[in-house]
């Protein structure tokens, strides 16, 4: 078997002037009116919380649709929307922007970058699919195009302004390309990279001047190649001393930035959150390494210069892609006495974070869901006091359970703070994961069953929480349980609310203070994206997007963790008000057809499913073949004419539209291959005319 490109390197799984000026402008939300939600967690300090209370814990019981738009996009949307002036901005996969009016929810444009998915390599799937929202500020809104680009739009007419190559879409091997929303702050667009989790490239942020997109400064998150002589700044210098012997020809990095960027006005400094290095079983990069700074790290940068100030590891020299590269949010918390301002983080390793944000020092850390890779973070050290039965790759050959999966206890959903109630709302997964070491594993040198908590085995469970988090005193208020591990961002409002939309297909609000339920409303689509709250005409109004993509963003691999095959809907905008009415018409979601071929011999099939793996035909088509519907297709729909065309379709006749050519694949892989898709496609047909038929007739359950 021939994998050039993949072989033992990858880990595709998991794959983030005028200060006074800048500022006043990021904060035009803050003029009371609320009317605008021009930065994902409206304000530059993340917190997704809105001063209104029109709508609260009294009368929410009163909300209803007031519009729905159903979005012309393959994938659903997960960036949550911003409004400006009256109007709703949305981004889509491979480059795309949406305008919508926000009191009609018509369609006033829409912006499509043209990607050249055959010159992508073989990961364009992953930045194809995946974009986590926009930025606006002024008269433009900043999307990016999953190959790679920066696009600056003109507001008003959707029309491009300037254009940059952030990252080089075939370099690192093809690996290169953008999922995560631009950033803004200090007359600049903050942009990150993701090089998925192959330790092929270097991770690294550049920052770009709004107005006219040129380059105002990069930050590498990890060294460059020792045998090119000294590193090129000191904190460089320092971080190459802590990947061991010969660390170069192990790993590269990556340490992409592929999500969370926050800038933070007060202090002008820049947050990163690192993603870890690659391959993760750490058997296989250097045996002496030390931290591999600066991956799965917390790192401060001075916002003029992109200077390095400070950092903090999360989960160090990491196994399991524990990295902190989902939200980083800021607040001024009351803290022994004084108010401190804090970074605020809740990685996939499970523990909440709370840090200074001036300094990096530690201030505190407690988990906030059951792991089990570490007892706890050392008070004084501010470390991890890691637990040797999770260090899979200590146990050749053993099937470990983790917990956190490597999708992460809080992947990038956005959690939000109110600072009424003094608490962090967290979107938790609970899914544990078994791992077994492998370094002839195409996947980074380890082998993962992801839906091992959808098993039989009553240990473990998947499931979700919403969370209610004190960060003062490191402890839960509140919990309240989900079905599926992966659902919705999270808004909070001085109305004492919570609103989550779940991968389930609800919109729920819960009382801030309490966690009581007091709303919910059958939205159809899976949820991830966050809400966002204005006012209009002194009216407000709640956002939030819904369908399939919804989940694919998570689940191209992992569709069942964050959707359900009834939720894997179409791309829809919802409007909320009070008292509104709006009929909300069913969005089907496709169901499975009769499969075209009889069913395969079972040692072919199994033969079948560990190729299809070893291929990673699995990161775009899904574990078990199944994915959320969007515009890489569900292998288990497939029609008797594309199983005709099977060998045609993989040795290289659809790479015009995003599937890459396996011209190396033996046929009787390759038939094996088809084996398993097609006994997925008879198991996952025959369970949902089982389902429907019970249905039919409820007598005969019993
Ligand atoms: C980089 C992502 C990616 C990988 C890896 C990948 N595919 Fe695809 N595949 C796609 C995309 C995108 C399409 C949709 C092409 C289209 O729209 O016709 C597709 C389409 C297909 C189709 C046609 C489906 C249909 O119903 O029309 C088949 C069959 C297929 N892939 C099989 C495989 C197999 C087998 C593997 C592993 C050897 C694999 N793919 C690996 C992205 C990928």
């Amino acid at each position: 078997m021939k994998l050039s490109l993949f072989k033992n390197r990858i880990n595709v799984l998991w794959l983030l002037a005028g200060i006074a000026l800048a500022s006043s402008q990021l904060s035009a939300a803050d003029d009371g009116a609320n009317t605008d939600w021009p930065l994902l967690g409206r304000t530059a300090d993340m917190q997704h919380e809105s001063p209104l209370q029109q709508i609260n814990a009294t009368n929410v019981k009163n909300l209803g649709l007031a519009w729905y738009a159903d979005m012309p996009s393959s994938d659903g949307l997960v960036g949550n929307p911003m409004v400006v002036d009256g109007v709703v901005y949305q981004s889509g996969p491979a480059g795309r922007a949406y305008a919508n009016d926000l009191r009609t929810g018509k369609l006033l444009w829409q912006y499509t970058a043209e990607v050249n998915l055959a010159r992508m390599g073989r990961m364009p799937w992953w930045a194809r699919r995946y974009n986590r929202g926009l930025a606006t500020h002024g008269d433009k809104v900043f999307i990016t195009s999953g190959d790679c680009r920066l696009i600056a739009l003109d507001r008003k007419t959707g029309k491009k302004v300037w254009e940059v190559e952030a990252c080089d879409p075939t370099g690192a091997e093809g690996m290169y390309g953008i999922t995560g929303a631009p950033r803004l702050g200090n007359g600049m667009v903050f942009i990150g990279n993701t090089c998925g989790d192959t330790g092929v490239g270097r991770g690294y942020v550049d920052a770009y001047d709004e107005n006219t997109g040129a380059r105002k400064w990069r930050f590498y998150t990890v060294p460059d190649d020792p045998a090119k002589g000294p590193q090129k700044t000191p904190e460089l210098e320092a971080a190459a001393k802590t990947w061991g012997t010969d660390w170069y020809k192990k790993s590269h990095g990556c340490g992409s930035v592929w999500e969370a960027i926050t800038y933070d006005q007060q202090l002008n400094q820049v947050y990163l959150g690192v993603d870890g290095p690659s391959p993760w079983n750490p058997a296989m990069r250097a045996a002496d390494a030390g931290d591999e700074l600066y991956t799965n790290a917390v790192v401060a940068l001075d916002a003029s210069t992109g200077k390095y100030l400070w950092h903090y590891t999360v989960t160090p020299h990491d196994g399991w892609n524990y990295n902190p590269t989902s939200h980083l949010m800021l607040a001024n918390l009351p803290l022994e006495g004084s108010t401190r301002r804090v970074v605020m983080a809740a990685p996939k390793n499970g523990f909440f974070y709370v840090l200074d944000a001036k300094t990096g020092k530690f201030i505190s850390a407690n988990n906030f869901t059951p792991v089990n890779w570490a007892s706890r973070i050392d008070a004084k050290t501010g470390r991890p006091v890691t637990l040797p039965d999770a260090r899979y790759w200590e146990h050749p050959g053993k099937r470990t359970v983790v917990l956190p999966a490597n999708s992460g206890a809080h992947n990038w959903q956005a959690m939000a703070f109110n600072p009424a109630t003094g608490l962090v709302y967290i979107p938790v997964a609970s899914a544990p994961q078994a791992l077994t070491a492998d370094p002839s594993d195409v996947v980074g040198g380890v082998r993962s069953d992801d839906y091992i908590g959808f098993g039989k085995d009553p240990k473990w469970k998947a499931y979700g929480e919403l969370v209610a988090w004190d960060p003062v005193k490191q402890q839960a208020r509140w919990r309240v349980r989900r079905k599926l591990p992966m659902n919705g961002g999270m808004l909070t409002t001085a109305g004492n609310l919570v609103f989550e939309g779940t991968g389930d297909g609800k919109f729920e609000a819960y009382a801030a203070d309490t966690g009581k339920l007091l709303w919910s409303f059958n939205v159809g689509g899976s949820v991830l994206a966050a809400p966002s709250t204005v006012n209009i005409d002194g009216k407000q109004m709640v956002l939030v997007s819904v369908g399939n993509g919804g989940s694919s963003n998570i689940g191209a691999s992992l569709a069942r963790l964050a959707s359900t095959p009834k939720t894997r809907t179409q791309a829809r905008l919802l409007a909320f008000a009070l008292d509104a009415k709006a009929p909300l018409p069913e969005a089907k979601a496709p169901e499975l057809p009769k499969p075209p071929l009889a069913r395969f011999p079972e040692d072919q099939v199994k033969k079948g499913a560990v190729l299809f793996d070893q291929y990673t035909c699995v990161y775009c088509h899904g574990h078990g073949a199944e994915s959320a519907n969007g515009a890489i297709k569900d292998l288990r729909f497939a029609t008797a004419e594309t199983h005709q065309q099977f060998a045609a379709i993989v040795y290289g006749a659809r790479i015009d539209k995003g599937m890459p050519p396996f011209p190396d694949i033996p046929a009787d892989d390759l038939k094996a291959i088809q084996a398993y898709i097609i006994n997925q496609a008879w198991d996952g047909y025959e369970a949902a005319s089982k389902k429907e038929s019970a249905k039919k007739s409820p007598s005969q359950k019993h």
